[in-house]
Order: C-alpha cells, then sequence, then structure tokens
C-alpha cells in the first residue's frame, strides 16, 4: 500500500512562539488521525524545538531545504549533517520558490538528491510546470524534463523515502489550484514514467501528492483522485483548523 502523505509547508512564517502554539494545536487536534502521515514544516530556526515537541506524536519534522554540498564556505546554507544532528531526516527539494527566486536549477537539485539519498534522508521532491508552460501545453515535456534532470539520474531509489510533490507553480499561493482531473492527469503521467524509468513495483509504491493552492473545500475532490496520495499545503497549513480539516479529507 502506498503511504498517504500530508505535509504542511509554513515556508518563512511563524516566529518561535507561533511555531511552538501552532504545533501544539496541529497536536492536540490530529491525536488518533491514521488516514495519513502528517508532516510539518517550520524554518530552520524552529527546526530543533519542533523535532523535539513532536516527540512521542503522530507528526513528523520536515526541513524546507538542504544544501547541494557537504560542508564549508557557504554563507546561509544549512548542511545534511547540521540536520541530522538535530534528528531532522527529512526535506523538500526544489520547491518552486527555491527554482526562481534562489535560481535552484536541476545541476543543484541533483547534487542536493544524491547527498540526502547518501545521508538516508527522505525526500520531499517538488516538480511543476510554470503558467507559460501549460498555456503552450508543454505541461507534460516540463515535468519529463525535471525528472529526467534530476532524480532519473539515479540507478534506484526507494520508493519509501521519496514523495514526488506534483506543483504546479501557476497554483502555488494564487488560489488558482489544478482540478483534480488536472491533478490525476499528471500524477498518472509521473507515475508512468517511474514504472518505465525504474520499475512497476516502484512506480506503484511510490506517494505523489499535490501543492497548489489546497483549501478545506477543494481538497476532497483531489486527494480523492486515484494517483493523489496526499497534499503538501502551504497557506492553509498556517491555521491549525484548515489544516486539520485538509487532513481529515484523505480516505
Ligand atoms: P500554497 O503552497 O498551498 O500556499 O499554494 C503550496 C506550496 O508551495 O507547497
Amino acid at each position: 500500500m502506498r503511504r498517504k502523505i500530508v505535509a504542511g509547508n509554513w515556508k518563512m512564517n511563524n516566529d518561535l512562539n507561533q511555531s511552538m502554539s501552532l504545533i501544539d494545536s496541529v497536536i492536540e487536534n490530529s491525536a488518533g488521525i491514521t488516514n495519513c502521515e502528517l508532516y510539518l514544516s517550520p524554518s530552520f530556526p524552529f527546526l530543533r524545538d519542533s523535532k523535539i515537541k513532536c516527540e512521542h506524536t503522530n507528526i513528523k519534522v520536515l526541513a524546507q531545504n538542504v544544501s547541494h554540498l557537504e560542508k564549508g564556505a557557504l554563507t546561509g546554507d544549512v548542511s545534511c549533517d547540521m540536520l541530522k544532528s538535530i534528528n531532522i531526516n527529512s526535506v523538500i527539494i526544489g520547491h518552486s520558490e527555491r527554482r526562481t527566486i534562489f535560481k535552484e536549477n536541476d545541476d543543484i537539485l541533483l547534487k542536493k538528491i544524491e547527498l540526502c539519498v547518501k545521508n538516508n534522508f527522505e525526500i520531499f521532491l517538488c516538480i511543476g510546470e510554470d503558467l507559460e508552460s501549460r498555456n503552450s501545453n508543454k505541461e507534460f515535456s516540463v515535468i519529463e524534463d525535471q525528472l529526467n534532470n534530476t532524480i532519473f539520474n539515479l540507478n534506484d531509489i526507494n520508493p519509501k523515502k521519496l514523495i514526488i510533490a506534483y506543483e504546479p507553480v501557476w497554483a502555488i499561493g494564487t488560489g488558482l489550484s489544478a482540478n483534480p482531473s488536472q491533478a490525476q492527469e499528471m500524477h498518472n503521467f509521473i507515475r508512468e514514467k517511474f514504472k518505465v524509468k525504474f520499475s512497476e513495483s516502484i512506480s506503484d509504491n511510490l506517494t505523489i501528492i499535490y501543492g497548489g493552492s489546497v483549501k478545506p473545500e477543494t481538497a476532497k475532490d483531489i486527494f480523492d483522485q486515484p494517483d493523489v496520495d496526499g497534499g503538501l499545503i502551504g497557506g492553509a497549513s498556517l491555521k491549525h483548523s484548515d489544516f486539520i480539516k485538509i487532513v481529515k479529507s484523505i480516505t
């Protein structure tokens, strides 16, 4: 059975107190949830406190990024070893904000993936096309290129340590969500590509989550699609009641 996952990506929101109290609220309201695995992704300075708070709960803590190099003169970067030293071993790689604002290209992302694999980390790899590509019917080739240039350079993958997050860039933070059939179509395409590249069993066991303006009102229809295994939630994860409603939409 494929893992079902809902992850809250807080991005650059919430100071220490806000982060701690949001985690408290999510813990309080998610006790007993067994329909999916829950992840929260606070900012770097609060990862350690978050991790400690989530001990003995059903919530896992996810870093929003990691460096492409092991160590050295990289002002502002955070390494796999640093994350490991605070017991964080799950990271988001290739979020579209990293790709566009911070100019992280596929070469950099592949280095991050390779380092994460070396460190036995769990990877949430984000892929997604921009509006121009979708409007010119290039969405499938963009996704294929992003896979070919990154994860498909590996000879083998462990589908229990990889989550693909399909996040159309035009739907992130815009209020415009892909409709359920657009999400299903792309998730199915991605799953097929993994089958061809690796194997049927890897493809069947791969968790592919959707991200991009998921709201409590829209989550169920998207999550009900056969190839959608959960969501990466930005804006709506900042309010615990919305986040929990989204989590409960998974069946
Ligand atoms: P959004 O963000 O839900 O605010 O659109 C999703 C994401 O960027 O992961």
